[in-house]
């Protein structure tokens, strides 16, 4: 079959991300948010960045990577450039293991230790949010176990995420059946507000998280992020290759109490990334503790 001739207008005039290009603008991205693209992958980036240079009506990647580089606008189209590039795959109790571990275990022990120096507050960062599941399941299990048990005790959730797109899907609080699919009912009845579809998270839940824009990479503002109990980083050092896991991860260690722990993906392991937490195993699942 003949493709139309229009169709085939548009193909040969569609701009061509050459090998030079692709490498420089790799680089790029890589040195700015640790997401590493192998070559196998510049049919994807190709992909993703082709419509944005339609949008912006550029004929050429080399004009797209000045405008990203040299521009007045280099700071706004590297958003762009972030929100276009990330995969934001997440849903509510993602990691069933982790969260039991969490609520059973992991949050009395710190909560306990806190209370002995007369520390009420319990600090918890989602890093690497993505459109806020994660950090709203802890906002749920803080009212469903932590509250009754502890009701003096003050909690602080913060989601952060380099893509602005996904913190302002997670500011909205209304979700998917998809997002939702592996919340328990019983929590889905209490926390939730259903209408033709949408799931809308109750306000109560809603006002226990904030959400900020923060690249893990930048390393200026990773240094504001500290005196956190608890960090939740799941599911984008995967991302990263071994040099940006490792400055991340550095910066986490810095980011938590003593005390506290980073928890990370199902799939994810810091072996060969950090010496520096004390790894701990239970059944199912392992925490980083920063003794
Ligand atoms: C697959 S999602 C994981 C979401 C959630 N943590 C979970 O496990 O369900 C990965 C997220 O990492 C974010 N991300 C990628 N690079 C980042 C960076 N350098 N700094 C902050 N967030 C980043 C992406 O925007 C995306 O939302």
């Amino acid at each position: 079959m003949f493709e139309p001739i229009q169709d085939r207008i548009r193909v040969e005039s569609a701009p061509k991300l050459s090998d030079e290009t692709f490498i420089v603008l790799r680089d790029f991205i890589y040195s700015k948010t640790g997401i590493y693209f192998p070559v196998k992958k510049k049919y994807l980036l190709e992909g993703r960045l082709l419509k944005r240079l339609q949008v912006l009506k550029i004929g050429h990647f080399e004009d797209y990577v000045h405008l990203l580089k040299y521009s007045q606008q280099k700071e706004n189209e590297f958003e762009y450039l972030c929100n276009m590039i990330t995969i934001n795959e997440t849903f509510f109790f993602r990691n069933e293991a982790q969260i039991e571990a969490f609520q059973q275990k992991f949050a009395d022990e710190v909560i306990k230790a806190k209370k002995a120096f007369n520390n009420r507050t319990l600090r918890i960062w989602s890093a690497a949010c993505s459109s806020g599941e994660e950090p709203y399941t802890i906002a749920i299990l803080y009212l469903e176990f932590l509250k009754p048990k502890y009701p003096d005790l003050n909690i602080e959730i913060i989601g952060t995420d380099i893509n602005t797109a996904v913190l302002d899907m997670a500011c909205k609080a209304e979700y998917n059946q998809y997002s939702i699919r592996s919340t328990p009912k019983l929590f889905l009845e209490k926390y939730f507000e259903q209408s033709g579809g949408v799931y809308k998270l109750k306000q109560e839940v809603k006002d226990l998280v904030r959400f900020e824009q923060v690249n893990l990479m930048d390393r200026e503002k990773m240094r504001h992020m500290i005196h956190f109990d608890f960090i939740f980083c799941a599911n984008v050092l995967i991302y990263f290759d071994e040099k940006a896991k490792i400055q991340v991860v550095g910066d986490l260690f810095n980011s938590l109490n003593r005390g506290g722990y980073l928890f990370i993906g199902f799939s994810e392991m810091l072996h060969r990334i950090s010496t520096a937490f004390k790894l701990v195993s239970i059944p199912k699942t392992t925490a980083y503790k920063k003794e």
